[in-house]
């Protein structure tokens, strides 16, 4: 393809996916992937300046002009759009333009959240709220006046009684957006809706896929009383026409004026000094993205004060004095190429996604959950289709759902398989009333390997170098075939295997007896009875000291361990009547593993019952050291702060999140002195003490 082809086939796909973004609210590409399309577009317009086109999406902002159901509304100032910095070397960059631009004069930055919603313009005459217009293509917006009116942040009257008369004319800038609590409220009751119609024999309907097109398609409603129900938002970020009023020198100016007016301004926008602090900016928020409650896709940096920004100008599309940096993407899309089951260690069953590798969420994503059966049917997914997956920080990847318009004519749906993917084939099981579907053959090879895989796993007899592949390997070769059986392998075994080493083999049994000595909490995780996690486990250990403890205690004893329950109760004295069960135990003790004692409740019981969360580090205890101090008297530490929380203990550089949640909710918060009167007395310390 020679440039000119590839520049026309560029300019032609990208004003597609545009539409689909601005027009329909529905996008087929995510953000990440047509940033890549306009950035290859840029590149080669640069390379070829004799195929420039005013034309060029490059040159447009937003989706060009639009067929609307709504009436137009003209910018008086226009609707700029944003140059975006993929990573801190473009922003650096934009930086040095910037004090070149300034001839060595030093900008103040403005740092603010990058919202992801929907650009909006409120127009104010004479105090009172007149108008309200999306961005459209930067001059011409739709009228969504009535819809924006139903937006309770958004002022109907502003308040007179402000120094300075107001300005006649008024125009505020700013992003609509649905908060992410308001979105998982809409998509579960689609999803809900979608379930009574498959149950019905319908079909289901779309889900939304993130909160950004979900607010979009909130706003852009015939019908203003839906949108009013969606609980849509406002974050106000800058000035349109001003006609009249005050005078303002800075940017963070006119941000306090609007907050006075009693516009919604982000708390988190900071004034900086330089370009290293807006690098840490962008670092910290992108740290708390997911603690914010909205969408954010990066940082906008602004030149502070007026008069630089009036000396930077504007390029055709964007001003030169802000810069949008963007983080790495946390969607994409790409394409579903199977559906295929795994088999857990109980025997449930997990469909997953086969995807075409896709960097997301900085990593490669090539296969991600899609639940159980009925998650796959409310979404809709089928192999073939392209869908969007997501990973947002530590989360595990997930397909959200697929792009119905680029589904191919015909594409059949999935059916849940019927037998267990292992060679013996068995039938699979779903209990009426359970969500998932179970292979319940005792000797199916593909659960055995998982009990494996746990019993060795960190959060239970920790045998490093034990991992999913060694286990297949050992269980292909016939040498393991269940948990126990670790305990016998040899050296001599170990080198029969293909790529294994001396040195390998040596390091696997080091491990393997080391975990003979694993303490008792560990050990009962690893046993792989229903129920019995690491919490549940270490509970146990707690109350009843040993292994034979716990197997002859009643139900109803085990039940009233603070952490166990009924149920997980029940299933232990299941777990244990079973003769297979007791014989592996056996086999366990046999093979030398201790099943270590714990001390049994030395410590005066003075916080039982009550939660005290942890964060920041203490000078005095390391973070499990805390969390075993306020175990070892009763109490729980969990890792999130929440109404029933009794306090929060703070060390230096807290989670900010967990600080303002306890503030919110009236927690008591604890520095470390405060932590050891807790420890102590079982109370909080006296005001003033
Ligand atoms: S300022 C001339 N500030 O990002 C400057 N925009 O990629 C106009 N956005 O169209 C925009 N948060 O929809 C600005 N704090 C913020 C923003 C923000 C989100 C959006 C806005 C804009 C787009 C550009």
């Amino acid at each position: 393809m020679t440039p000119a082809e590839r520049i026309d086939q560029l300019r032609r796909s990208i004003a597609h996916h545009n539409e689909r973004y601005y027009a329909f609210d529905a996008p087929e590409i995510s953000d990440a992937d047509y940033d890549l399309l306009v950035r290859e577009l840029s590149a080669l317009e640069a390379a070829h300046p004799e195929l420039a086109s005013a034309a060029s999406p490059t040159q447009q902002v937003g989706a060009g002009r639009l067929a609307t159901t709504f009436s137009e509304v003209v910018h008086r100032v226009p609707m700029t759009s944003l140059d975006n910095a993929m990573d801190v070397a473009e922003l650096e960059a934009w930086g040095e333009r910037v004090a070149k631009g300034l001839a060595g004069e030093a900008p103040q930055f403005v740092c603010e959240p990058k919202i992801d919603g929907l650009a909006i313009s409120l127009r104010y005459e004479g105090g009172r709220f007149v108008q309200a217009a999306t961005r459209g293509d930067g001059r011409v917006g739709e009228d969504v006046t009535r819809n924006v009116a139903t937006i309770a942040d958004v002022p109907e009257r502003l308040p007179e009684n402000q120094p300075g008369r107001l300005p006649q004319v008024l125009e505020v800038r700013g992003e609509v957006y649905l908060p992410v609590a308001a979105f998982e409220r809409l998509k579960a009751a689609k999803e809900q809706e979608n379930v009574e119609r498959i149950a019905a024999g319908r079909k289901p309907e779309p889900v939304p896929v993130n909160p950004r097109n979900a607010g979009a398609g909130s706003l852009r409603q015939k019908d203003p009383s839906i949108t009013a129900a969606r609980g849509l938002a406002l974050w106000c970020y800058q000035l349109g026409e001003v006609v009249g009023g005050r005078d303002f020198t800075s940017h963070h100016e006119t941000l306090e004026y609007l907050r006075t007016l009693g516009f919604p301004v982000n708390p988190q926008i900071r004034v900086v000094g330089s370009l290293a602090e807006v690098v840490a900016y962008c670092h910290e928020c992108e740290q708390q993205r997911h603690a914010l409650g909205y969408e954010i896709d990066g940082v906008v940096v602004k030149v502070d004060s007026l008069a630089q920004r009036e000396l930077l100008g504007f390029t055709s599309r964007a001003p030169r004095w802000a810069i949008a940096f963007k983080f790495p993407p946390e969607e994409r899309t790409t394409l579903l190429k199977a559906i295929e089951v795994s088999v857990g260690r109980t025997g449930r069953t997990t469909p997953y996604a086969v995807l075409e590798p896709v960097f997301v969420g900085g990593s490669t994503v090539s296969m991600a959950t899609l639940h159980n059966q009925d998650q796959v049917a409310a979404k809709d997914v089928r192999p073939g289709d392209t869908v969007v997956v997501r990973k947002a920080g530590d989360v595990i990847p997930e397909v959200v759902g697929p792009v119905l318009s680029l589904r191919p004519a015909g594409l059949a749906g999935w059916q849940f398989p019927t037998v267990c993917p292992c060679p013996l084939r068995s039938e699979l099981v779903r209990i009426e009333g359970e969500a998932d579907t179970r292979c319940v053959e005792p000797a199916c090879p593909f659960q055995r390997d998982q009990r494996i895989i746990y019993f060795a796993s960190r959060v239970a007899m920790d045998i490093e170098g034990l991992g999913e592949s060694t286990v297949f390997q050992l269980s292909d070769a016939g040498l393991v075939s269940d948990p126990g059986d670790i305990y016998a392998l040899t050296r001599e075994q170990l080198l029969t295997l293909d790529k294994w080493g001396e040195t390998k083999a040596d390091n696997l049994l080091a491990a393997i007896e080391a975990s003979k000595s694993r303490p008792l909490p560990k050990v009962l995780t690893a046993l792989g009875c229903k129920g019995l996690g690491p919490a549940a486990s270490e509970a146990l250990a707690r109350a009843f000291g040993t292994l034979d403890a716990v197997m002859q205690a009643s139900e109803a004893e085990l039940a009233t361990t603070d952490g166990v329950g009924p149920i997980i109760a029940a299933s232990i004295v299941r777990w244990f009547a079973d003769a297979a069960n007791r014989a592996f135990v056996d086999k366990l003790r046999a093979a030398g593993v201790e099943f270590g004692r714990v001390e049994v409740r030395r410590l005066p019981q003075n916080l039982t019952g009550k939660a005290v969360v942890v964060t920041g580090t203490l000078a005095g205890f390391t973070r499990e050291q805390a969390e075993a101090a306020i175990k070892d008297r009763g109490g729980k530490s969990p890792g999130s702060v929440s109404a029933k929380t009794f306090a929060v203990v703070v060390g230096v550089e807290p989670g900010a999140s967990k600080v303002t949640k306890a503030t919110e909710l009236g927690v008591p918060v604890l520095d470390e002195t405060g932590f050891q009167v807790l420890l102590d007395t079982g109370e909080l310390p006296q005001a003033g003490a």
